[in-house]
Formats: structure tokens, sequence, C-alpha cells
């Protein structure tokens, strides 16, 4: 694809982390950006926790996922100091990541994650529970074991999102808050029956993807995550300085510390449509088992409970590339939105020059997808 400059309008469709990336860097670059979304920096960005964790994330059998996503981290240092000159902080955390084990099977899903990481060259150092609680003294007597991942890093995810949208207006991106019903080559149809006209669309619509191209239904599923908010109250333990990740019970927890005294407790991952209710259960869950980690925040104020959808693809890659001339599509960021907003925002600013893209890209190109069976679609549609 090669899309000039003067070809006319690109429409965004999705305003969450990845399509306010991706107008931003288009609309900086010369292109005439307009997003489509009704709400836009709401959905599942605005409930994410905001790790920046390909490391921690990482399991055998998903190294292209690994790839894509350091490729990504290495980009964010630069990625948030333009947003900081062009639209505000981010607030990216820089003091890396413990991942920490309760009892021995969690001790032992550790450990293979520690061999898969060093087979691959990575060396992730382990800690005993003595180690860990001298680098974090709120960790509970039960920690018994983890990892020590200095460049799994985090941002402050609603920083991001004010920062981008800023970043995007302030470079000429033009916001039409309505709801996209489906999309064309040239074409953006709208709930109100309205259109957008352009020159080319570009999908980045997160887990409301599937319904909006042929080319994309049954790919993209809603995978729902409820997550927590606590503040430290006056005279209760601090926040921790590192993001805290832990298997409880085979159970994975995380606590992301928020300069502001925040912490984030996330999260569940359930397969139940666009369901985005919180049930107490998964608060009960999230809250015992956060709190053998870190016995502290029983003191802590819990400030909001919420949930969220993420864009689940079927090998957890990403989609990113051509689905028709005319219509690209940056989606199925799963779990690692935030973490992969910048390599998705230049990728997508390659194909429209027609450049080469770097190989952990080209991975995801929806081309892979041809022939995988389509998931029974979810109740609920585009929005
Ligand atoms: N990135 C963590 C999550 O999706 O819960």
């Amino acid at each position: 694809m090669n899309v000039d400059v003067t070809a006319g309008a690109v429409a965004v469709v999705g305003g969450g982390v990845i399509g306010l990336s991706v107008a931003w860097r288009l609309a900086e670059s010369g292109y005439r950006v307009v997003l489509v979304d009704p709400a836009p920096r709401s959905g599942g960005s605005w409930v994410a926790g905001g790790m920046l964790a390909p490391v921690t994330e990482s399991w055998p059998g998903e190294e292209e996922v690994l790839a894509l996503g350091s490729a990504s981290l290495a980009r964010w240092p630069d990625f948030a100091e333009r947003l900081r000159a062009a639209g505000g902080d981010p607030g990216l955390r820089t003091e890396g990541t413990l991942a920490v084990a309760l009892d021995s099977a969690d001790a032992e899903t550790l450990a293979v994650l520690a061999d898969h990481l060093r087979e691959l060259g990575r060396e992730v150092e382990r800690l005993s529970g003595r180690q860990l609680r001298a680098l974090e003294p709120g960790l509970g007597s039960r920690v018994r074991s983890g990892l020590h991942v200095p460049g799994d890093l985090a941002v402050d995810t609603r920083e991001t999102l004010r920062a981008l949208h800023a970043a995007a207006a302030g470079a000429g991106v033009e916001f039409v808050t309505v709801a996209a019903r489906s999309v064309g080559p040239n074409v953006v149809e709208l709930a109100d029956e309205s259109t957008v006209e352009c020159a080319v669309v570009v999908i980045t619509a997160g887990a409301w993807s599937g319904g909006l191209h042929p080319g994309l239904a049954g790919l993209v599923r809603p995978v729902k995550g409820e997550i927590l908010r606590l503040r430290a109250r006056p005279g209760a333990l601090p926040v921790p300085t590192r993001t805290i990740r832990a298997h409880v019970e085979s159970r994975p927890v995380y606590l992301v510390p928020r300069e502001s005294g925040e912490l984030v407790l996330g999260a569940t991952q359930h397969e139940v449509g666009f369901d985005t209710e919180v049930t107490a259960a998964s608060v009960l869950d999230l809250l015992r088992d956060a709190q053998q980690v870190l016995p502290g925040i029983g003191e802590y104020a819990l400030t909001e409970t919420a949930a969220g959808l993420r864009a689940g693809s079927p090998d957890n890659l990403p989609i990113i590339g051509v689905l028709e001339p005319g219509v690209l599509v940056a989606t199925g960021h799963h779990r690692n939105g935030l973490l992969l907003a910048p390599v998705t925002a230049e990728a997508v600013l390659s194909i429209l020059r027609a450049e080469e893209l770097p190989a952990a890209v080209r991975a995801a190109d929806p081309s892979r997808l041809r022939g995988v069976p389509a998931l029974p679609s979810p109740a609920g549609g585009p929005r």
C-alpha cells in the first residue's frame, strides 16, 4: 500500500490506546486523520493496569509475542519523551517487576518461565523470599521465591490516554464521536446512518473489531478483565516500588503502583462475551490473593472496581496489516495494548508508506489467520 498524504483522510476506527497512538503518529507525519469513536480513551484501555511487561507475560510457545513486545518496549522511552512534549506525561516507571510465588506449584510455574527465558538468552535473576523482602519490605511471609525482572516497566494508563488524546488533537486529528457500524474500503458506516469517506480505514476497535469487517469475524473475541484500584491511606504501608506479579495457588495476580499512592490490582480473565459487570466473587478472589502477597493492603482504601474487555486473537499475537485494499487493521492486542502501542503505530505508518516491516511485526500479519476456524460471535455488537 502506498498512501500519499494528499490522497485523502485516514479514518481510524477506535479510540483506545492503539487507535489514539496510530492517529497521533499518522497526523504527526502529515496525514489528515479522522478518529471515529463514541467515547475516545474509554473501553479496555481506560481500565488496564499499564504493565509494559513482555518478559513476565511470556510463555513457551509464544516467542513471537515476546519478540514483538520487546521491540515495542525498546521504543517506549522515546515514545514517552515525545508524548511528554506533545500531550502530557504518561508516568513511565522504570523500577522494574518482581514475579513471586507462594507455594511450590507457583514456584514451579516461575521456574518454567525462567528456564524458557534462559533458553532464549534472557537472564532473569532468581531470588529467595528473604531477598525479595529486602527489595520490597511489604511482601508477606508466605512469599517464598521469585524472579527480578528490572526491564519490565509500567505506565500510568489514564495519564497515557489523556496525553495521547491531547497529542492527537494537537497534531490535528479530527474526532467523530459516533459509533461505527461497519467498515469497507474508503468508507466507515456510522450508527447514525452517516458515513466517513476516506482514502484508507484503520480498524483499531479492540474487542469490537470483529463486528466491523467480515475479514475479522470470529477472529477477535472479548476477554473480560476485572481490576481494582486501591489507595494507601495515612498510616498504612506505602505502595511497593516495583510492579509485583504473583501466582497464588496457580491464580495470577498483579499489583501496579502509581506515583500518586494508588495501587492497581488485577486482573481476572473470563471469556463471557461483552459482559462488563464486576462480580462480587472476582473482587473477593483478587483481594484475597493480593493480600497474601502484600498483607498491608487490608488497610488500603478500595477506590474503584471496573471491568474491561481485552481483544483476544487466536494465537495471542495482535493482527496488524492489510485486510483488503483500503482497509488496514491493528487489533487483537489482548493483554498487551499499552505495551504494543508504539510498535503498532510505527507499523501502520510504515504500511501506508509501503516501507518494509520488521520481522517481529510481519509475524502479526492477518494472512496467518486465513483458514483459522471462526468462533461463534458473542452477544453484543459493534459500539
Ligand atoms: N496486561 C495484563 C492484563 O491484561 O490483565
